[in-house]
């Protein structure tokens, strides 16, 4: 027995050394981590349990017969983060180049079917240089295999995905398809085709990093939802994000527990400035109502007028989507309505009870958010909302403007309780706007024309540009200091716990895509 045992230990050794030591040590000089390295850091000590260890392709093209690796090119398992189960394949770059093979598909695929029996996550660490060449089709069926069963998966139990290398091709489906994705800054980089296409298609000159970095697709794509500067901190970031998020669509978000206190938040009182035009930033409201840090932001580089995360309010795990005054006074735009909408569908599947701060002027206008369907864009986030089943909780802090009045979860399209602070302007226009069209007969045959206009935007400001009107209709449920704004929350989303609300039956809705 002693012998045969050897015999297995020799073969564990050598699928630890995936494609051998000088590519193990070339994967480290560029500043990266082995597949196994990345699996330590992210599951709970001593947890990880490997699966498929002893896998090899089947290919004999190309000389292929000669080059076998044990596990060819993913190490896939089980283990515990925090304790809770979670499923990991991760790509090994040191056996060509992580490319995926048949076998290597196979692999994944086994992982991503016992998560979903199971109800667990999935978590894909990616380093890899997409089909591998030598098997033409049979690479791209194993893709496509992949991809079904992202799609099966989707909002059934959360997929991550870390980008901690090349993804490019139609490889960057998988992901595109996972809930998140996180990038590591200058050493990983996704694209559908790289540079040298892209010079002799369009006659570009671009690096891989201008294309397809984690900093590219962090603010200008929106791609990626993190990009982090090391591959330390991208499992950090999963670690975290998973810890807001439950196993699947079946169970409730994760609580810890906490102790009522003193939950009055006086300083919320002074946040909003004497000028409504004056811009304030949206995350000191958010850090002040929520439980001390424990706010994770989601997506902070792209579309910065909107703001997402998620938080615990009274140790309860809760998804925020906040205007933000701060950067183009908040308004609505393509980028900023698909952002946010995404998010909202994420904490809906996952049974993240919603809450959103409102300041917001209206939707942003302009032949570029015209050109580019600001109106399809614009309406997934309506439709986004209007779906959600969760509990969902508003607070207006200032404007509350137009459409987009509708659009950030007014009590019409679903929302179960709605508070205004005093400070809020609930109307379908600004006064100035207002007055030059409902009295532009009078302003153009006053003497004074402009003291005319200021004469009738005071008189529409102080008829509209206030929570009252619409409190008066129910519109909103109560007007609140805002130092009261945290307890009022932790009552409410209490009170919301026990939920109950379903869509009517059908196949699936159309989202306007
Ligand atoms: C087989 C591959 C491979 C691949 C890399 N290797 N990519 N083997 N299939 N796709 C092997 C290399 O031969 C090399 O083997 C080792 O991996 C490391 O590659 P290097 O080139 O030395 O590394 P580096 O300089 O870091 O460059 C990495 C790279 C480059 C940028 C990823 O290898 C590359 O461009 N590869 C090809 C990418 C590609 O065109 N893939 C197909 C995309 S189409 P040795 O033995 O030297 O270690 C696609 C379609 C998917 O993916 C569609 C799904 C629907």
């Amino acid at each position: 027995m002693n012998d045969k045992i050897k015999i297995l230990d020799q073969k564990i050794a050598e699928a630890q050394l995936g494609g051998g030591q000088k590519r193990i040590d070339s994967q480290h000089k560029k500043g990266k981590l082995t597949a196994r390295e990345r699996i330590h850091f992210l599951m709970d000590e001593g947890t990880f349990e490997e699966i498929g260890m002893l896998v090899q392709h089947r290919s004999n093209d190309f000389g292929l017969e000669k080059e076998k690796y044990l596990g060819d090119g993913v190490v896939t398992g089980y283990g515990n983060i925090n304790g809770r189960l979670t499923y990991v394949f991760s790509q090994d770059f040191t056996v060509f180049g992580g490319s995926l093979s048949e076998t290597h598909a196979e692999k994944i695929c086994k992982i991503m079917d016992l998560a979903m029996k199971n109800g667990a996550p999935v978590i894909g660490l990616n380093d890899s240089g997409g089909a591998r060449i030598q098997e033409g089709v049979v690479s791209l069926g194993g893709y496509a295999d992949i991809f079904y069963r992202n799609v099966r998966s989707s909002g059934v139990i959360p997929q991550l995905s870390a980008i901690m290398g090349p993804c490019a091709g139609g490889a960057v489906y998988s992901p595109a398809m996972t809930d998140f994705i996180l990038m590591v800054e200058n050493t990983s980089y996704m694209f559908v085709t790289g540079p040298n296409v892209v010079k002799t298609v369009t006659h570009e000159e671009v690096t891989s990093e201008e294309l397809g970095g984690a900093m590219t697709h962090a603010t200008k794509s929106g791609v990626t939802h993190f990009a982090c500067a090391n591959e330390v901190e991208a499992i950090n970031y999963v670690k975290q994000l998973l810890s807001y998020v439950p196993q699947n669509c079946e169970e409730d978000a994760p609580s810890v527990p906490y102790e009522m206190g003193n939950e009055s938040r006086p300083d919320l009182n002074e946040i909003i400035p004497a000028n409504a035009n004056q811009p304030y930033d949206i995350r000191e409201v958010i850090e002040k109502v929520i439980d001390a840090d424990t706010f994770f932001e989601v997506h902070k580089l792209f579309a910065e007028n909107i703001v997402v995360g998620f938080a615990r309010l009274a140790g309860k795990s809760i998804g925020i989507v906040a205007n933000q005054p701060a950067v183009l006074a908040g308004v609505l735009d393509i980028h900023s309505s698909t952002k946010a909408a995404r998010f909202v569908r994420f904490c809906d599947s996952f049974n993240i009870p919603l809450l959103v701060f409102e300041d917001v002027p209206g939707f942003l206008p302009g032949t570029d958010q015209e050109w580019n369907a600001i109106i399809t864009n614009g309406a997934k986030l309506l439709y986004a909302f209007s779906e959600a089943t969760v509990p969902r909780i508003t607070v207006i802090t200032r404007k509350a403007y137009g459409g987009a009045y509708d659009v950030m979860n007014s009590k019409h399209i679903g929302a179960d309780m709605n508070y205004a602070w005093p400070s809020s302007e609930i109307a379908v226009m600004g006064a100035k706007g207002a007055a030059e069209i409902i009295f532009k007969n009078e302003i153009s045959t006053a003497k004074d024309k402009d003291t005319k206009w200021k004469e009738k935007e005071t008189e529409y400001k102080t008829m509209f540009a206030n929570p009252y009107r619409a409190a008066e209709r129910g519109f909103i449920d109560e007007v609140i200091k805002p130092e009261d704004t945290r307890i009022k929350l932790i009552k409410a989303f209490k009170m919301l716990e026990n939920k109950v609300d379903q869509l009517p039956k059908k196949k699936h809705g159309n989202i306007p895509l």
